[in-house]
């Protein structure tokens, strides 16, 4: 049976027109205005409704063994929740740790995810060291269709690299033809400031944040971005948080380095303040790079404006308050992470495009068309084409509503965006031409959701 999504506004980047869409199977096959539909067709009227191509979350943690704990979601909770929340696709980061066979990591992520997830979902492979079996490990893991790399910079003996092994990652990411995304602050400084501030007895989530300052940041920006340009490999920083590591990429950038840009929800709507509310309270904003200081937010929005920060993800990595509470002696043991999954795309419509900080093209740019090209899914996913892959999200933009752990998706017993007002919703989300949500119901299938085999693109 085809769908037909009648009378919308379609919006892609560079382009708005008013005109309908027919799908027939899983993909897109015409677009134009008045189009005739075979009997039986499923008819969905977005008159008065905009019609995006199915948002991208190029960031998000599911399967997360990590301080001393498990991330709170599964592919069956976060992808219902992504969805009612117009996400169609997530590239979720996979993470073993430096004492995990990398492969065998690789094989238990993919089953974790295998015939649950409701949407399509890849992943990025994340390399916790470089020992003689890695290079043969990664070729297969590219080979098998998840094409970019993770390293993280910060996280000392568990997932952090030193720079020999980011030298090698890299090497072997230029060789074949794979980003390498990176979580970018400077480990050693990380852990000598904890315990310096441990010693002091500063032990509050309000000294996450001076235990990671801006500077630390821009420190593993800068010095990735110096690797990126010794090696020649395509990088892309994830959850740039601050002014200081912006322009240490952005200096990168200027002299021909090959780096992208990902900012997450959080650091556009939240400041460091709310990791100092007192007790759980605080713990529920403790994140890395933590939440940072009120002006860094104008800074993030201008940056999403001209288009310096390439992306919007999440970094949903939901932890509840009972696992929160793992870090009440000591800063340094709440697991870090906050759910923003299903809130993502309403939040950056309503607090970016309503409020006028980016326009509707950068929004869909950095909310999935950016992500799709970069990370190799584009044009079959991120955009709305004939050929691309029926992933399409009716919006409403008359919805009124607000952020509230009490009637989310996401498995967690707090939302850090609490009260926060949304104009506008998601009415109707199809999944390669399933209707999988109407009206912040999830009324699809489970397990629909496919992994997406991506080509080494860089
Ligand atoms: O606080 C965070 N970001 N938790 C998830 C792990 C990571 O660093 O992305
Ligand atoms: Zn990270
Ligand atoms: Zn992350």
């Amino acid at each position: 049976m085809g769908l037909l999504i009648k009378g919308g506004e379609i919006v892609t980047v560079g382009s708005r027109a008013s005109a309908d869409i027919y799908c027939e199977g899983e993909t897109i096959t015409r677009i134009g205005r008045g189009l005739d539909a075979p009997p039986g067709t499923e008819v969905i009227d977005a008159a008065g409704k905009m019609v995006f191509a199915g948002f991208i979350d190029p960031h998000v943690h599911i399967y997360l063994p990590f301080m001393a704990t498990f991330a709170k979601d599964t592919h069956e909770t976060a992808s219902v929740a992504a969805l009612i929340g117009g996400t169609t696709t997530y590239i979720e980061m996979c993470c073993p740790n430096r004492n995990d066979d990398a492969l065998a990591g690789y094989e238990l992520w993919k089953s974790k995810a295998e015939g649950k997830s409701a949407c399509d979902y890849a992943f990025h492979m994340s390399v916790t060291k470089f020992v003689k079996e890695t290079e043969d490990q990664l070729t297969r893991i590219v080979k098998d269709g998840t094409s970019s790399f993770k390293i993280f910079l910060a996280y000392k003996n568990f997932f952090g690299v030193d720079d020999a092994e980011m030298y090698h990652t890299l090497t072997l990411a230029k060789r074949l033809g794979v980003i390498t995304t990176a979580h970018c602050e400077n480990a050693e400084l990380v852990a000598q400031l904890q315990q310096h501030l441990l010693a002091e007895g500063k032990t509050g989530p309000e000294w996450h944040e001076p235990s990671r300052p801006e500077s630390v940041e821009a420190e593993g920006t800068g010095r990735f971005a110096t690797f990126l340009e010794n090696t020649g490999a395509a990088g892309y920083v994830v959850h740039l948080s601050c002014e200081k590591a912006l322009q240490a990429a952005m200096a990168a950038k200027a002299r021909g380095v090959r780096i992208s840009v990902e900012s997450v929800l959080p650091h556009f709507l939240l400041d460091k303040t709310y990791a100092e509310r007192p007790g759980v309270e605080g713990m529920k904003h403790v994140m890395s790079p933590p939440l940072r200081e009120k002006k860094n937010q104008a800074v993030l929005w201008n940056a999403v404006a001209r288009g310096f920060v390439d992306t919007i993800g999440t970094d949903h990595c939901p932890f509840d308050t009972e696992q929160k509470l793992l870090g009440k002696d000591a800063f340094t043991n709440i697991p870090n992470g906050i759910p923003g999954i299903e809130d993502r795309v309403n939040l950056l419509y309503s607090y970016g495009v309503k409020t006028g900080k980016i326009d509707l093209d950068r929004f869909v740019d950095a909310a999935s068309t950016r992500a799709a090209k970069l990370f190799g899914l584009f044009p079959r996913k991120g955009t709305i084409a004939v050929g691309s892959d029926a992933d399409l999200v009716v919006y409403d933009m008359d919805y009124r509503g607000a952020v509230s752990a009490k009637t989310q998706h996401v498995n967690c017993d707090y939302n850090g965006f609490e009260g926060m007002k949304i104009e506008g919703r998601p009415s109707v989300v199809t999944v390669r031409g399933k209707v999988q949500v109407r009206d912040g119901k999830f009324v699809g299938e489970r397990g629909r959701g496919m992994m997406l085999k991506r080509e080494a693109i860089h």
